[in-house]
């Protein structure tokens, strides 16, 4: 009983202080970007398999993964939001899946696990129901800097000041530079923010990165891919979150001038990952199409049994 109140009280908490992942605003957000560049067929797999044929099928599960965590079914979950980059930021920032990335797991081996299992198409509905809901959230995570970092628990144990209140680096960073350049944090907030980021990539200052954004991007390579991921976010770790050392965010308040200077990697950052989702979505259903293409007409070897 003391368990079960314990738990409805956490999940009462608009902000558990370690939360940690981009705040709701930011995956939505990454959602509707992705939801505007997938193909029609991946629009229609991902509708169907979700149940959800409205416009928000992606932007109505990207923060499901942040409640799952903290439910005794997902708990195991948990370690899957970050990779604890054991680097010594701000002076050398970098990744190592063999050093960073324990046993229970972590973003970058999640990310391979759940596109794994969503190429797999004789796992149950249900699972591959979960592992969509995964890849929609952690491949927003994994942008986020301090996701990929391990010094005071990805900026969690930092005490900072944004606009005179007592907060904690990590969240700063998931919401408040967020919802500096939105001014909201709602789902609809959200939707105008993504379209004026798509823009940015079709046609405006964005335009000219996408394509590298998604260079040579392949989802049987997933761990390779979500590597050059976690390691070009954890990047960010030293030249713009503690550019000028911890000390620095601890005296100053974050809402000034350091927000100035965040904006264009949470944006940069926010439209990068909502173009690859989709890339990594489309790259999903093209290879389940190549599958069932190769076992229709793969002429059966003699021997082989079914
Ligand atoms: C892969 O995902 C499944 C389903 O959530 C989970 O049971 C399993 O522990 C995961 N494996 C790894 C290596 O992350
Ligand atoms: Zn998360």
């Amino acid at each position: 009983m003391a368990q079960k109140l314990t738990n409805v009280a956490l999940l009462a908490l608009p902000a558990l202080p370690l939360a940690g992942a981009w705040g709701s605003m930011g995956h939505y957000t990454i959602a509707y970007i992705a939801t505007s560049f997938v193909s029609s067929d991946t629009q229609a797999y991902f509708q169907d398999l979700l149940g959800d044929t409205s416009s928000d099928y992606l932007a109505n599960v990207a923060t499901w993964a942040d409640s799952w965590r903290y439910t005794d079914e997902g708990g195991f979950s948990k370690p899957f939001h970050y990779i604890d980059a054991m680097d010594d930021p701000p002076s050398s920032c970098d990744v190592d899946f063999e050093r960073d990335c324990p046993e229970e797991g972590c973003i970058v081996s999640a990310i391979a696990n759940y596109t794994n299992i969503m190429l797999t198409p004789s796992e149950s509905t249900a699972s591959l129901e979960v592992a969509a809901k995964m890849l929609v959230h952690f491949l927003g995570d994994i942008g986020q800097p301090l996701h990929c970092e391990n010094l005071e628990l990805g900026g969690n144990g930092i005490d900072v000041t944004y606009d005179g209140e007592d907060t904690n680096l990590h969240s700063v960073w998931d919401s408040d530079i967020p919802e500096s350049i939105t001014d909201g944090s709602s789902q609809s907030v959200a939707r105008t923010w993504a379209s004026s980021l798509v823009s940015a990539i079709e046609t405006g200052g964005y335009a000219d990165l996408a394509g590298d954004w998604v260079e040579g991007m392949d989802v049987t390579e997933s761990q390779d891919q979500a590597m050059i991921w976690a390691t070009e976010s954890n990047e960010y770790v030293c030249t713009a979150v503690l550019v000028d050392g911890v000390q620095h965010v601890e005296s100053t308040d974050l809402a000034g001038d350091y927000t100035d200077d965040a904006q264009p990697v949470v944006k940069v950052q926010v439209a990068k990952q909502g173009y690859r989702l989709a890339k990594w979505l489309d790259g999903i259903v093209e290879e389940l199409s190549k599958g069932k293409g190769r076992s229709k007409c793969k002429p059966r070897g003699k021997g082989e049994e079914f």
